[in-house]
C-alpha cells in the first residue's frame, strides 16, 4: 500500500530573472518586475513529498524527523536569506525561476531519499503561483 507523506518548509531569497544575451527591452517584456536589476525577494513555501510503501515495522513511509533535518541541511542552509543569482552556484548560469529552483531542490534531495520512493517538490513563489516537479 503506497502513501504520500509531505513536509512543509519555508525560505526567503532574492533573485533576478534575465538573460545577458537579450536586450533590456526583451528582458523587460518577458520577465517584467522580476527583471529588476537590484533584485527582489520572495517568501518561498516548499512542500516536499515522498511517495512509497509503508514500512511494516515502523508504520512510516519515511521518518519525518529525518526528512525535516534533510530539508534544513540541504535546502534551507543553501537557499535561505541568499541572493540566488549571486550566492548559489547552481544559478550562476541558470535563471532562478520557480521551475528551475524546484528542479535544483529535487536534485539536492534525491540522493538522500530511498530509491524505492518517489520524490515530489512543490514550490510556491507567491501564495497563488506554484510549480511541481516529480523527477
Ligand atoms: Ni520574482
Amino acid at each position: 500500500m503506497k502513501v504520500k507523506v509531505s513536509r512543509k518548509a519555508h525560505f526567503n531569497a532574492a533573485h533576478r530573472l534575465y538573460r545577458k544575451d537579450w536586450s533590456d527591452k526583451k528582458n523587460d517584456a518577458v520577465f517584467g518586475k522580476c527583471n529588476n536589476p537590484n533584485f527582489h525577494g520572495h517568501n518561498y513555501e516548499l512542500i516536499v513529498s515522498i511517495f512509497g510503501e509503508i514500512d511494516p515495522e515502523t508504520g512510516f513511509v519515511m521518518d519525518m524527523k529525518v526528512l525535516k533535518d534533510l530539508i534544513a541541511h540541504e535546502i534551507e542552509d543553501a537557499l535561505d536569506h541568499k541572493n540566488l543569482n549571486l550566492e548559489v552556484p547552481e544559478f550562476a548560469a541558470l535563471n532562478p525561476t520557480a521551475e528551475n529552483i524546484a528542479v535544483v531542490i529535487w536534485h539536492k534531495l534525491r540522493p538522500h531519499i530511498d530509491d524505492k520512493n518517489t520524490l515530489e517538490v512543490q514550490l510556491y513563489e507567491t501564495p497563488r503561483n506554484f510549480v511541481t516537479f516529480k523527477g
